[in-house]
């Protein structure tokens, strides 16, 4: 049988299909962008039209499939966005759905992974929710306009400190799970980078390794949704 890879060309969903690929997994890549899966990919995967608005699209993507990966696109922000899909796999035998939650989330009910961790939880389908902290990629991708061409980190994050952890290392980790779906089942792991940072010691670390004087400057929230809505055009949702 064969896993499924939601998000297949993210951050951390193509980190899944690699991981998987190497354990000798059969996977079938999802997105709607089929051009771009085949280009990541080549032939070491079996590519799968899927669009989580478009429930047409399931049935194909879930032909021969026991597991899944399960990762919510950032633009969608209602939980019941993603409903319609666990309900499709409510259909079918599946032995383990591993979903890319958020760090500390289970006291958090504001982002859309606690609705959308108790949704499978209730659904009955054996989980294993992975909770990382902030993404190193961040850093190299949302906040990256600003570090370079501005010299600053731009992050309304206060004072607080923050365990990034590299989406390469998420994706062993849901990989892993999804491999050995028995051992995992009904699970939740957080998982961080290895050292709790404040985005004045990224600031240096940066400054450091570039050789120029980069700084943090502490944005409100206000400011900084004004600004990347306003300024850098980016989807409200994802902003929120
Ligand atoms: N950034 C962080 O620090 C952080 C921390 C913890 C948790 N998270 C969570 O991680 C998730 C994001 O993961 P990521 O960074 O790996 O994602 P990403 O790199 O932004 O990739 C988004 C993926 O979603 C697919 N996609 C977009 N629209 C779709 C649709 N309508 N139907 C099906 N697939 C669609 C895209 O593929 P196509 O283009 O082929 O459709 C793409 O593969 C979010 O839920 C976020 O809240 C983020």
């Amino acid at each position: 049988m064969k896993i499924l890879v939601t998000g297949a060309s993210g951050n951390v969903g193509s980190h899944v299909v690699k991981e998987l690929i190497c354990l000798g997994e059969e996977v079938i890549a999802a997105g709607t962008d089929l051009k771009k899966l085949h280009s990541m990919f080549g032939d070491k995967i079996t590519a799968a039209e899927f669009d989580f608005s478009r429930e047409e699209t399931y049935e194909n993507a879930l032909k021969d499939v026991d597991r899944v990966f399960l990762m919510r696109p950032p633009h969608l922000g209602k939980p019941e966005d993603i409903y319609p899909f666990i309900e499709a796999l409510e259909r079918h035998s599946i032995r383990l759905v591993s979903f890319l939650s958020l760090m500390g989330i289970e006291k958090n009910k504001i982002p859309p992974h606690h609705k959308i961790e108790k949704r499978i939880e209730a659904s009955g389908i054996p989980y294993s929710h992975i909770r990382p902290g902030f993404f190193m990629q961040n850093i190299t991708g949302l906040h990256l306009k600003e570090i370079n061409e501005e010299n600053k980190v731009f992050i309304p994050a206060g004072k607080s400190r923050t365990s990034s952890i590299d989406a390469s290392d998420i994706g062993l980790a849901a990989a892993t799970v999804l491999h050995e779906p028995e051992k995992h089942r009904n699970s939740a792991y957080t998982i961080t980078g290895s050292e709790a940072l404040d985005y004045y010691q990224v600031a240096e670390i940066l400054s450091d390794l570039t050789g120029r004087r980069i700084i943090y400057t502490k944005p409100g929230l206000l400011q900084y949704r004004n600004y990347c809505i306003k300024e850098r055009g980016l989807d409200a949702n994802l902003i929120n």
